[in-house]
């Protein structure tokens, strides 16, 4: 008992770090305990992965609730090398070089695709227009439903021994991927997925949350009120990159950085041309 206690209490404070209030009530089942251990994982084995483990992905991934049950998403499972290199080599030109080396590493890269093309097809092979999938709405339905599906493969993959990292960076090049797979039009990659067997000799830590007050408001959003609490996430993140030994950066700087250098957007400032080249009108 006195372990389970511990685990548990060791868990809340590697996410939100030694200092932060942590809520006192969580209901702790074995998917909670799951969740809360979650850490992106950059460093792989050379392993394949077991058999079974991408199906089982796929099936948690269809399990996801999904807009409709319009099914509006695929994802496409790269584990041909040289496709992988070749996909690691066009995010490579976009981003510095120590960015992404576990794209290679990893021994499956998925591609997570916001996919309307099939219920496009379906509609015009029934004689009509699917001008209702030429809204902005149904972008974000589609995209919404992949990263939904993501998220339940990536707790899959958790649960079965197996580290991911998610890949936004995949659209840093959107087009050229959506190429290099063959996507058909109405498809667009948003996002990728490295998985694999962490190298745990190498793996990192339990990235540090915000206190809850930053993010729950009941009833009514309460603005500025994460003003309080930010010098606490603070602290837990400077711990956080001392103990990986990554170069010291404040949370609110690195915030900056995203909201103003033009650099972190690797290309992604062309995005809209690219999403309705692909055939989203995005009404
Ligand atoms: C949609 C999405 C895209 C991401 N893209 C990248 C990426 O391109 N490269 C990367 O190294 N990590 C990427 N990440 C991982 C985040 O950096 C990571 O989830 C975040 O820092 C929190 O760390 P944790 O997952 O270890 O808790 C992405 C995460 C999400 C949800």
């Amino acid at each position: 008992m006195t372990a389970f206690v511990d685990t548990k209490a060791a868990l809340l404070e590697q996410r939100y770090g030694a200092n932060q209030q942590k809520p006192t009530n969580i209901i702790w089942t074995p998917q909670v305990e799951a969740m809360l251990s979650h850490k992106s994982v950059r460093t792989f084995l050379p392993d394949a992965l077991p058999d079974g483990a991408l199906e089982t992905m796929v099936a948690s991934a269809q399990s996801a609730s999904n807009s409709s049950g319009f099914n509006q998403w695929s994802v496409v499972a790269v584990t041909d090398r040289e496709l992988k290199q070749k996909l690691s080599n066009t995010i490579a030109r976009t981003v510095p070089t120590d960015r992404i080396p576990w794209i290679e590493e990893a021994p499956v890269l998925l591609l997570w695709v916001a996919d309307l093309s099939r219920n496009a097809e379906i509609t015009r092979e029934q004689g009509s227009e699917p001008v209702v999938l030429e809204y902005l709405d149904s972008f974000l339905m589609a995209s919404i439903d992949a990263t939904l599906a993501a998220q339940n493969a990536s707790l899959a993959a958790e649960s079965i021994g197996l580290g991911i990292v998610y890949l936004g960076v995949m659209r840093n090049a959107a087009k050229e991927v959506a190429e290099i797979v063959n996507l058909p039009s109405n498809s667009f990659v948003t996002f990728g997925m490295a998985v694999g067997h962490p190298d745990t000799t190498r793996t990192s830590s339990i990235r540090p949350r915000p206190a809850q007050p930053v993010v729950l408001h009941h009833n009514s959003y309460e603005q500025g009120r994460y003003r309080e609490y930010v010098d606490g996430y603070e602290d837990a993140c400077l711990a956080f990159r001392t103990k990986q030994e990554m170069k010291p950066k404040t949370w609110r700087g690195a915030v900056h950085e995203g909201a103003t250098s033009m650099s972190y957007m690797g290309g992604r400032e062309n995005l809209r041309e690219t999403v309705i080249a692909r055939g989203f009108k995005l009404r």
